[in-house]
């Protein structure tokens, strides 16, 4: 960082510090500062002085802005539900294999249900959109983790069921089950300790 590079950041005033630690963390050593009019630098990639107050402007705005709610992600869900359903509209009974493309852990589901297990067992279960296990409108494809993640956790939640529940005596319920709210209740990341009061 050459010394001019150093003036033009006190242009920053009361994003300054905010301006410093992205100067710090993002913008690398060889990087010069220059101001607009001014055409040379010295070996080192310029860039104009106002693009760190603008880039830290942004980012305190974008990071001021509400998470998008639970209602608004559940209405897109629902969309994305009604596309898929118009898409196999008739064959909403057979088995799911048979419907869609890349069926490996709900093999003998009928497809319409499979689709309310997607929006109910799994999106709301977890509290997240559709597009955090699928590229929408892709569905078939297998590169987001947390869909491999998630037919991991189905395998666990059938072992849980019909091993490990199944085997244990006095309990109050004939025939207890697990899902995957009963871990997740809404978030990706089950608590392992209840909310402070
Ligand atoms: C937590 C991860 C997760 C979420 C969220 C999720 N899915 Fe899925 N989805 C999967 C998995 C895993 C499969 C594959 C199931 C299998 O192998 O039997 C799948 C398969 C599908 C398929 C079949 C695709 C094909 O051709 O093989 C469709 C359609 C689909 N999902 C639609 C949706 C829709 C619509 C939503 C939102 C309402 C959604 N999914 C939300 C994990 C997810
Ligand atoms: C017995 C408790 C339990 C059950 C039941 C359970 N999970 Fe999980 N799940 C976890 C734990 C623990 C993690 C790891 C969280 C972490 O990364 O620290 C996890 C992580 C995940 C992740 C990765 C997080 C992410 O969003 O990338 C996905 C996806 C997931 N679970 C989906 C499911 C689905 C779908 C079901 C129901 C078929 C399910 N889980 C059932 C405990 C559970």
């Amino acid at each position: 960082m050459v010394v001019k590079g150093r003036n033009a950041f006190l242009h920053c005033h009361f994003l300054r510090t905010f301006c410093d630690v992205i100067r710090k963390r993002f913008i690398p050593k060889n990087v010069v500062m220059e101001s607009r009019n001014s055409s040379h630098s010295k070996g080192g990639i310029m860039i104009q002085k106002w693009i760190i107050p603008t880039v830290a402007v942004l980012m305190l705005v974008s990071g001021l802005l509400p998470a998008q709610s639970q209602d608004s992600i559940e209405a897109e869900n629902q969309r994305y539900v009604e596309a898929v359903l118009k898409q196999i509209a008739g064959n909403e009974n057979k088995p799911a294999e048979e419907v869609f493309r890349n069926i490996k852990t709900l093999k003998g589901t009928p497809a319409g249900r499979l689709l309310r297990v997607m929006n109910f067992g799994y999106s709301r279960s977890l509290g997240v959109s559709c597009n955090h296990c699928h590229v929408p409108g892709e569905w078939d494809r297998d590169d987001k983790p947390p869909k491999k993640v998630t037919r991991d956790m189905a395998a666990m939640v059938d072992k849980i069921n019909s091993e490990l529940l199944a085997d244990i005596d006095h309990l109050r319920t004939k025939n207890p089950v697990i899902n995957c709210t009963t871990c997740h209740r809404g978030q990706q990341q089950p608590a392992l300790s209840l909310p402070p009061r």
